[in-house]
């Protein structure tokens, strides 16, 4: 792939560059009769939409057969539209390649870890590795991107649709043989591929590159983590591919158009790398009430804050190609229903963790196929009702405010670290039932979040000059690199806090010779781990329960609850704690300070938590994973000295806050979450933009479900 259309450097400070606050929905004109389209486009026009999305699923409409185009359809929805000022971001309908096409080349589909391939007759169910499908996949965008280039309603796209979310992976011919041409690239000698993996181990060695296997699910035991990396490593850079090539011609036909994903599922995609680096800006759907119940935070507030904050550490501020406006569901699951005032909040909500633009999934929602209780701003029988008065509600204040708004981005105090492809996949290659490095971060984002302190992720090699406190989660893959920008960071004054087994693993998912946290971070932050072991999770029954949900072990039901009675705890200011997950006993070089020290059984004495004094700032490690209890005890140790403060005192249960500023302005977002009227006591002064610029200092009320922006004096 070449560089040529690197737009930007990814970081969590970028703004989208538009001319205008997107607000619309994605729209399917091919799913309602014709005489409808003239009454949507007027309606949509009335609630102040400047912009529908078109086409993601219509390819045997576009292409009714090999080689035949036919755009009418979309010709006359877009042209009707325009001529009520709205505009179309075309998408590429790569999601849904029609029948003609897997009859004639079946072999373009996904295939299980099992063997077999998947059917026609829904969607993502074709491979992007396979260079048969993206031979097809540029020849539809060829041919859309140049029939649209002059077409002055179309002013963007979308590309494919929600890549990988359905099902990233294949174990295809075609992904078998692209795995071995990018294993061959990559290490050139079946030694250095066979050093990576460990091929001296269960006689995993290869003699040439075309003997590699997929890391299929079907093997009698686990596979080697150094091959499962470097399959997970294949598939984000096969996505990645697959989007730049159909990137290329659209930017190659008119480079005015502005480029972007709707990212969804996260799975198999490098965010920070080229696949983020071919856009002009990230997109993400946000269906907050479908997360909530298994993801087991309690409330899709929260939830709906976490993905955006974790959205928002890939590169900076995106749109919201999709936001949920009502109930919907697929025939094997459904969402709680958004009540009135709720779809207001939401998109708010999304609007105060970074968005630049926002889109209501869906128009108006489909009357036939997968999705018929999907509901959209229109409801089945025609008729809009509160989602359509509080989408016009909406779009009329973010038109409105888009010259204050576009060009801020949210302020983060607490950074996480976050947005590493590798971090993410190498846990999962060998988990043993712990939390991944973003469920343990998830308590401190909670913990910020419930008191009104910015909070987000952002990777290490980011701008760190604006956080006041840095968390790394047991990042195992370190870089020497980003212990230099830690430092730096701490010299400036900024506390970076480093949790359990960071560091312990190199690039090919090798433990390091070194003792952990290896010699850069051991040197940082004054520590050397002697010893670990795991743990039971807080409240779990015993240590297997988490080892079987991983798949791992399978115990009988009478297990031994010996790990419940292993517990570890630990003296952290004058409480004593309980610990979760894992522990690691710590040995300090003498100008570390010792924050909390285990306090039971053999270990009794030895350090778990340390401080180290770095230029104006601190380095604080942690010898194990974070629990609330401990979380809070951290806080309220770390933050009065790292100068972390809530935005607002006094945060009423239910409010959320956050910030979002450039140098020239402020602007406090403050959403109620809950049904009920919330008064907050001490806002600072300034005034309401959503209240007519009202001025506000001290107390603000704000009725259920309801939103403020204050711009701050000064
Ligand atoms: C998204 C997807 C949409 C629609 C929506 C509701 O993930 O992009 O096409 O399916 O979910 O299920």
């Amino acid at each position: 792939m070449s560089d040529k259309n690197i737009a930007k450097t990814p970081s969590a400070w970028n703004t989208v560059k538009t001319d205008r606050f997107l607000v619309g929905a994605p729209h399917y004109p091919e799913h309602v009769d014709e005489s409808y389209w003239e009454r949507d486009a007027e309606r949509m026009a009335k609630a102040g939409f400047n912009v529908v999305r078109m086409a993601e699923f219509a390819w045997h409409i576009l292409e009714p057969r090999l080689g035949t185009f036919d755009f009418d359809l979309f010709d006359r929805a877009i042209a009707m539209l325009g001529r009520y000022g709205i505009d179309t971001i075309m998408c590429t309908p790569t999601a849904t390649p029609p029948r003609w096409l897997t009859v004639a080349h079946p072999e373009i589909l996904r295939v299980d870890g099992k063997g077999r391939p998947m059917s026609h007759g829904s969607r993502q169910h074709c491979d992007t590795a396979s260079p048969v499908f993206r031979e097809h996949s540029r020849r539809i965008t060829r041919a859309m991107a140049e029939h649209y280039r002059d077409n002055p309603h179309v002013v963007g796209w979308q590309t494919d649709n929600e890549l990988n979310t359905s099902m990233p992976e294949s174990y295809s011919k075609a992904t078998l043989s692209e795995f071995q041409i990018f294993l061959a690239e990559k290490y050139g000698t079946t030694g250095k591929l066979n050093a990576a993996w460990g091929g001296d181990f269960w006689a995993t060695a290869y003699d040439s590159f075309d003997q590699v296997v997929l890391p299929i699910e079907f093997g009698p035991t686990f596979p080697s983590p150094g091959h499962v990396q470097d399959y997970h490593r294949f598939l984000a850079f096969a996505t990645a591919r697959f989007q730049h090539d159909q990137v290329e011609i659209l930017r190659a036909t008119n480079p005015s158009w502005f480029v972007f994903h709707n990212l969804g599922g996260l799975r198999d995609i490098d965010f920070r790398g080229q696949f983020t680096k071919d856009l002009d800006f990230v997109g993400y759907d946000i269906y907050p009430m479908l997360y909530d119940e298994f993801q087991r935070i309690g409330n899709h507030a929260k939830v709906q804050a976490l993905h955006l904050d974790i959205c928002r550490g890939f590169s900076g501020n995106y749109i919201v190609p999709e936001q949920q406006s009502g109930f919907g569901s697929q025939p094997g699951f459904c969402t709680l229903t958004p009540e009135p005032g709720e779809l207001r909040r939401m998109a708010m909500s999304s609007v105060a963790h970074g968005a630049d633009g926002l889109m209501f999934f869906r128009w108006r929602p489909a009357h036939f196929g997968a999705e018929i209780y999907w509901m959209g701003i229109i409801d089945h029988d025609d008729v809009g009702r509160h989602r359509y008065d509080e989408a016009k509600q909406f779009a009329t204040e973010m038109t409105a405010l888009k010259d204050k708004i576009l060009g801020t981005y949210v302020r983060m105090d607490v950074g996480i670290a976050g947005s590493d492809f590798d971090n993410q996949e190498a846990h999962k290659t060998y988990s043993i039932g712990l939390p991944s490095p973003q469920d343990d971060a998830v308590l401190l984002h909670q913990y910020c979040y419930d008191r009104g302190i910015a909070c987000g992720f952002i990777h290490p090699e980011d701008d760190l000059s604006k956080l006041k406190l840095f968390y790394v989660p047991h990042w195992v893959m370190w870089q020497d690199e980003w212990t230099e920008k830690l430092q730096a960071f701490a010299e400036q004054g900024g506390t970076v806090v480093i949790g359990a087994r960071t560091g312990t693993r190199d690039e090919h998912n090798h433990v390091i010779r070194q003792t952990a946290p290896g010699t850069s971070l051991s040197k940082l932050a004054g520590v050397r781990v002697e010893d670990f072991g795991r743990l039971a999770a807080p409240g779990a029954n015993g240590l297997f329960e988490v080892m079987e949900r991983s798949g791992g072990l399978v115990v009988p039901p009478n297990r031994p609850a010996e790990s419940q009675r292993r517990t570890r705890r630990f003296k952290i200011g004058n409480q004593e704690l309980t610990a979760g997950h894992f522990y690691e006993n710590l040995s300090v070089d003498a100008d570390t300070e010792i924050v909390a020290a285990w306090s039971n059984r053999y270990a009794d004495g030895l350090p778990m938590a340390t401080s180290r004094k770095v230029g104006k700032g601190h380095v604080v490690y942690l010898g194990t994973y974070l629990t609330p209890e401990l979380t809070a005890a951290l806080a309220e140790r770390l933050f009065p000295t790292a100068g972390v403060q809530p935005l607002v005192d006094d945060l009423p249960a239910g409010v959320e806050v956050t910030m979002r500023m450039n140098d020239e302005r402020k602007l406090l977002f403050i959403q109620n979450y809950t049904d009920q009227p919330a008064g907050l006591a001490a806002v600072p002064p300034g005034k309401n933009l959503l209240d007519d610029g009202k001025p506000v200092a001290g107390g603000l009320d704000l009725d259920g479900y309801g939103c403020a922006i204050i711009e701050l004096e000064g």
